[in-house]
């Protein structure tokens, strides 16, 4: 029998989103019903109500989600009822040239549910990420579900769903900061703070923070940052050399997804360095740089998806480092709101007030 529950819907776009009843179906093969416990407000989901993901309304929104399994449909082993989950838009599928080869964490056959929720008119919804979960329950894939140590708080375990992760992995992972590594990354909203802290939990020697916003400099500073850089105030790349004996950062993470700032990341970096792209860009932008230098200056730009993670192997251990207090997830969680309140969040999220705001339910 399916449900009927509570979710924010984005209905056309750039209209403001409304709290609206919605149908889960039970799960079908392969497929699991989650009672959401916390979602935190992301910009995707601001992209999405704007139109400029696509056209695909009405989107149910809400990605970065913790919960509870309700139900599980025939097939399903990974996962049971009463398993405490993060929600992730990387379940892997085992068999495409990526995971064949040993590299899940590029999967490029990610799955959703097959079912559609729908409003109660029978319009099919369309999740955002392929999850959905500003909402009392959803329907996922059962390998959207990653168990962890139920002990975690789901807000701060939720946020692990998306951008904080994107953040820790675009060090640990994507970067490979190292122990006694230098690290800048550039743009410390909740993606950069989160490069941040995983840079710290590296081990990495020297951490510079830059934005243009001393707020978000303050929060670096109490995650791990050694230094900080106001870059409206004082010149990114000059700072960061400054900063690193003349010679720029060993890995620099971008976290703002601009190609001036990118171009200041490919300038702030060592000869033979790491630069990471983990800010998301819009289709417009272009970025132009000497051909010359992107040779010279030798070593590996690369871009990070989703901190190139594997859910089942990162979420469950970053979740133990957070409960040993190594990791503090909670710095991530700015306020905590009630479902009919993300549409005030967008704004809060816009005007830079908050890291995340995470929706309780
Ligand atoms: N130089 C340095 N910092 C900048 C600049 C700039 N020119 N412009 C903006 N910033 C800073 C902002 O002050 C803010 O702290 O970048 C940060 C962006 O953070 P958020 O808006 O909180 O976004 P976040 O969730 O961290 O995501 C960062 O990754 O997921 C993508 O779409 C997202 O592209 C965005 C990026
Ligand atoms: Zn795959
Ligand atoms: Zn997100």
């Amino acid at each position: 029998m399916s449900q009927q529950v509570r979710a924010v819907v984005a209905r056309s776009k750039g209209a403001p989103v409304s709290l609206e009843t919605i149908v889960v179906p039970d799960p079908g093969p392969g497929e699991a019903v989650v009672r959401i416990e916390a979602c935190g407000v992301c910009h995707t989901d601001l992209h999405y109500r704007e139109g400029g993901i696509s056209d695909d309304f009405p989107f149910l929104l809400g990605h970065e989600a913790a919960g509870v399994v309700e139900a599980v449909g025939d097939g399903v082993t990974d996962v049971a009822p009463g398993d405490f989950v993060i929600l992730n838009w990387r379940a892997v599928c085992g068999q495409c040239r990526a995971c064949l080869r040993g590299r899940p964490w590029y999967c490029f056959n990610t799955h959703n549910a097959e079912q559609r929720m729908t409003l109660t008119d029978g319009t099919e919804l369309s999740p955002a990420l392929g999850i959905g979960a500003f909402a009392e329950k959803t329907l996922v894939a059962a390998g959207q579900c990653t168990k962890v140590d139920r002990r975690a708080s789901a807000a701060a375990a939720g946020l692990l769903g998306c951008g904080v992760m994107a953040g820790i992995g675009a060090a640990l992972n994507t970067g490979s900061v190292g122990r006694g590594d230098s690290v800048a990354v550039i743009g410390c909203g909740g993606v950069g703070a989160a490069a941040v802290l995983g840079s710290k939990l590296a081990g990495a020697a020297r951490i510079i923070a830059v934005d243009i916003d001393d707020r978000k400099l303050d929060t670096a500073r109490r995650l791990g940052a050694t230094h900080t850089v106001n870059s409206k105030e004082s010149d990114a790349v000059d700072a960061v050399r400054d900063l690193t004996g003349g010679f720029g950062a060993d890995v620099v993470i971008e976290a703002v997804g601009r190609p001036e700032t990118y171009r200041q990341a490919f300038y702030a970096r060592d000869l033979a360095g790491t630069v990471v792209l983990v800010g998301v860009p819009t289709p417009e932008m272009k970025l132009e740089l000497p051909l010359l230098d992107v040779f010279g200056r030798g070593g590996t730009l690369k871009s990070s998806w989703y901190g190139d993670c594997l859910p089942s192997r990162d979420f469950p251990m970053l979740i133990d480092l957070y409960l040993q207090g190594r990791l503090d997830l909670d710095a991530f969680v700015t306020e905590t709101i009630a479902l009919d309140e993300v549409e005030k969040a967008f704004e809060r999220m816009h005007n830079g007030d908050v890291l995340r705001s995470v929706v309780l339910l």
